[in-house]
Parts: C-alpha cells; structure tokens; sequence
C-alpha cells in the first residue's frame, strides 16, 4: 500500500519540482568604457522543450527614483525599446534557444551606468535577477601647453583632458613640491568632463612640472625653461635676430593686408567677388554672381553668420589663391593621369569623390615630393568655389559641403585656430576663437583641408592634435609626403589614407 502512495506523491510532485524556473545572472558587475559596447547575460533553466513555446524576456534599468524599459521581447514579439536605447539595444535571440537572455548595448553613454533588471518567463515560470554596469571614461589624452603672461619672468601651464566621472588635477614640481592649481571642470553634451587645470611658474627657474589627473593617473610633465617656446628666451644673438625677421615679416604681412583690405572697400564690395573675373577665365562663379548678389554681398559685411562666411571664403579662394597660372596646371590631361594615382590603402584606384572625408572623418592624403598633392588640393577649393559650373563638377561633388577652410601647412606659425583665421583673413568675420571652433564643429559642415603639412611646430602640432580630438562632425583632410606627420597619425588612429603614387 506505501508503495502506491509513494508512486502516487512521486507522479504529484516530480513535475513541480523538475520545472522550479531559475534566471541566473552572468556576472554581477560589469565596467565598461565610454563608448564600448556590452553584453550583459542572464541565464534561465529550464530552457523550453519546443522552439515556439511562450516566452517574455524584459530588461529594465532603473534607480532609486526611476524605471525605464530598455527591452522587451513578448511571445517572441520584439517591441521598441524607449528613446534613450533605441537603435543601440540587441537581444542576442540565436542564444535564447541554449537557455541565454543576453543583450548588447553598443556605444555606452555615461548615463547608461545603473542596475539593471533582466527578467524571464516562460509557460515553466518566471524569475529575474539584477546586475551592475558602470561606464567610465579614462583622462588618457592630457595636453599640456605653456602660455606666456602678462608679467614678465612668469608663464602659464595648462594640463587639460576629458573624462568620467570628474577627476582633480594635482601638481608637483622637480623637488617634489606640491603645488596649488586652478582647475575647472566643464561638462560635455556627453557629460563627460573637460579637465583644466592651471599653475603660474617662474621661466627663469629651471625646474620640472608634472600635472597628473588623479582619477586615472594620467600625467604630463613641463621641462622648464627648455620646453618654453624660442622667443622667451634672452640676451642670445640668433633670437635677436631671428625676432627681428620675424617682426620684418609681420610687418609686410600686415602692410600687404592693409593694401588688399583698401584696395577691395576703395572699389566697393562688389569687387571683392568679381576680381577674379578677369584673371580666370574658367572661374565661372566668381563672374556670374554679379548684380543680385551685390545685396548678399553688402549683407555679409554686416553680420556674420555660416552662409555669409561660405560667401566670403569663395570669395577669398577666386580672388586671391588660385590664379590662371596654378588652374593652368590642371586641365584634362592632369587630372585624368590624377585620377590614376590616386589610391586607397590596398593600393586600389579610387575616384575623386574619395577626397571628400565623411562627417568626423581625419583622412590623409600622403604622396611624395611633386607627386601633386597642393594641385589636388587646389581642384577641391575651385571645385567647392566654383560648384556645378566647375569642369570637374561631375567627378567632384561639394555641393552639400557649406564651408570650406584651406590652410597652407608650410606657412603656419602660431596654433591652428589662429593660422586659420591669419590665412584666410577671418578676422572681421570671426570675433573669437570659440566662435571658429562652434562653426568648424558643426555636424558636417567644414571641411578642413590642411595642405602640405610636416610635424615640427609644438604650439601647431598640439593644437591640430587637440582639435582632431575635439573635432565632433567636422571633416578633416590633410594632404603630406610620407612620414612627415607620424606623431598626428598616431594620435587620430585614421582608418584611411590615400595615396598619391608617382608614375
Ligand atoms: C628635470 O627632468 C630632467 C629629465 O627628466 C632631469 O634631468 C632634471 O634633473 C630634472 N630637473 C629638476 C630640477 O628636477
Ligand atoms: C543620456 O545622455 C545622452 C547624451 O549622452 C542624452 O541624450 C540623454 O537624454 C540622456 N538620458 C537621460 C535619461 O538623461
């Protein structure tokens, strides 16, 4: 009689105790980067015996005071997932199968950092577990620059990087001195925090700085005076000199200006536009905006906004830059034997339309003495000047590009902010520097074109590598021979690079 009932309470209970549904946790904790991306798994058991049978699988991330749905899957039914996730969520559904609810987030934000809930049902039950993810973001790239002051004897260091969560910036000296900084943090559209922070030494004294960002530990360190920029220095015969030559040179520089400046508000600003009329024939913007635009031309005087400064950088590139004598160079014959040596890092044919970087893009564009890097780059300004009238406009289009900034990489001499505004004559366009860098920032709408570039002025070379770190949407291409910039292609870890091959 036992038996039976034994055989009887065995038949009850089996069933129940078999299918005690579990969910499970992969890890309790996860710490990722800014940026990366993360799959965080719960496990379940029992998996389910037929391959259509229900499941729900949700995961929610929530705090103390709020919840928000990042996924859900019901009866197999995928559902939009809330705005802050969307398009950055995956269930990985091939593993649901093997017992696994696992989800990816791609490009972690900071405020992805949480609890999150991964919860499972199925017709065997329901259960869920929680788990941690926190997204940090290291100081690694500290940049340092040295400023002279208004006080004689004195310079300015500045330590600066971006991170998460906010870091303090200690300072000591070659003796081991603490020193008292001034150190802001400003937040970032990412919420990331850009770190800067500031002591005041004697130039005189030789002595080593070293800053370091506690959070990571990321240093940078001042040799002073050595590292404090030539024209600091005194009573020494070649920087004498040298500062007289460069005072020369400011001077023509500023009379040569002085004299265009005149000469284009003596003829009205028309001129400004047509002056090109008559030296290039094949310039046809710089002839056909005559009449109607004399309004739009008078406007851009007046204020100072995007469209009015792509109006005036044509304006600058038909009037000034690119005479009959340099589009002589380029007829047909030239830019069809271009074309073909033109390639991309395997080494393949690439078309015109290759030059033109996507929006945040660094590209370079690497070719050995004489091998018609600066031509390149001059077809791309006429070709962005002069638009579909251009001869080479079905090749080249530049049509959705608004502005457009060529630099002369062999003439720069102070930081790139500067150099841009110097050789492109912004001044009275562009009031501040931030001003410059809002419009070059912008989501797409500057290219930056850097022509001729080589390594070997520190105050340029670091802020061209602090602006290619900061550069958000604007598109960057810099033209060089071979091995002239290493430091920068390291920095900017740029996927391509074309080639201009020599026949
Ligand atoms: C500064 O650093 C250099 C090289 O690291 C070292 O030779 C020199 O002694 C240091 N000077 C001081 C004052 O610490
Ligand atoms: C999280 O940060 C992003 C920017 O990184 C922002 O667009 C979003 O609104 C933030 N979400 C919440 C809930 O604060």
């Amino acid at each position: 009689m036992d038996w039976a009932l034994i055989v009887v309470l065995q038949v009850m209970f089996q069933p129940s105790l078999s299918v005690l549904f579990t969910v499970v946790a992969e890890r309790a904790m996860y710490e990722l980067k800014f940026g990366e991306d993360v799959v965080m798994g719960c496990r379940f058991h029992p998996k389910f015996s037929n391959p259509r049978a229900y499941l729900k699988v949700t995961w929610h991330w929530t705090s103390h005071s709020s919840v928000r749905e990042v996924y859900r899957m019901d009866n197999w039914e995928e559902q939009l997932a809330s705005q802050d996730y969307r398009g950055r969520v995956r269930l990985l559904t091939e593993e649901l199968q093997e017992g696994w609810a696992r989800l990816q987030i791609s490009s972690l934000r900071i405020n992805d950092s949480g609890t999150y809930q991964c919860s499972v049902q199925t017709a065997n039950g329901a259960d869920y577990k929680t788990m941690t993810l926190s997204v940090v973001a290291p100081y690694n790239a500290v940049t340092k620059h040295i400023q002279k002051t208004a006080e004689e004897d004195w310079v300015l260091l500045t330590c600066q990087s971006r991170g998460y969560p906010e870091s303090s910036v200690t300072w000591q000296d070659g003796h081991l001195q603490i020193l008292n900084p001034d150190t802001t943090a400003v937040s970032t559209a990412d919420q990331l925090f850009t770190v800067t922070s500031q002591i005041r030494v004697r130039s005189s004294d030789k002595n080593n700085y070293t800053c370091v960002f506690t959070q990571d530990g990321n240093s940078a360190t001042f040799h002073i005076p050595d590292e404090i920029p030539v024209l600091q220095g005194k009573n020494d015969a070649l920087i004498v000199v040298l500062s007289i030559g460069v005072l020369l040179v400011v001077i023509i520089i500023a009379v040569l200006m002085y004299r265009r400046r005149k000469g284009s508000n003596a003829n009205s600003t028309r001129n400004l536009l047509v002056d090109g009329r008559g030296r290039s024939a094949s310039a046809v913007v710089c002839l056909e905006k005559d009449e109607d635009n004399e309004e739009e031309i008078r406007v851009f005087h007046e204020v100072s906004t995007e469209e009015n400064l792509g109006v005036f950088l044509r304006a600058h590139y038909c009037d000034f830059s690119f005479s009959p004598e340099v589009r002589h160079h380029w007829d047909a014959l030239v830019v069809e034997e271009l074309r073909h040596r033109l390639r991309n890092n395997e080494g393949h044919p690439v078309n015109l339309q290759a030059l033109l970087p996507e929006a945040g893009e660094t590209l370079f564009l690497e070719g050995p003495p004489g091998s018609g890097k600066t031509t390149v780059a001059h077809i791309l300004v006429s070709c962005w000047t002069e638009g579909s009238t251009h001869a080479l406009s079905n090749l080249l289009d530049l049509s959705t590009l608004p502005l457009l900034f060529y630099v002369d990489g062999s003439k720069v001499k102070g930081d790139l902010l500067q150099e841009i505004t110097i050789q492109l004559f912004l001044t009275e366009k562009i009031s501040t520097e931030d001003e410059l860098r809002t419009v070059l920032t912008r989501s797409g709408e500057a290219l930056l074109l850097l022509d001729g570039y080589r390594e070997g002025n520190q105050f340029f070379d670091e802020s061209l590598r602090k602006f290619l770190r900061e550069k958000e949407g604007c598109r960057v291409l810099v033209t060089a021979c071979p091995g002239h910039c290493p430091t920068l292609k390291d920095t900017v870890e740029t996927e391509r690079v074309l080639q201009l091959q020599t026949v």
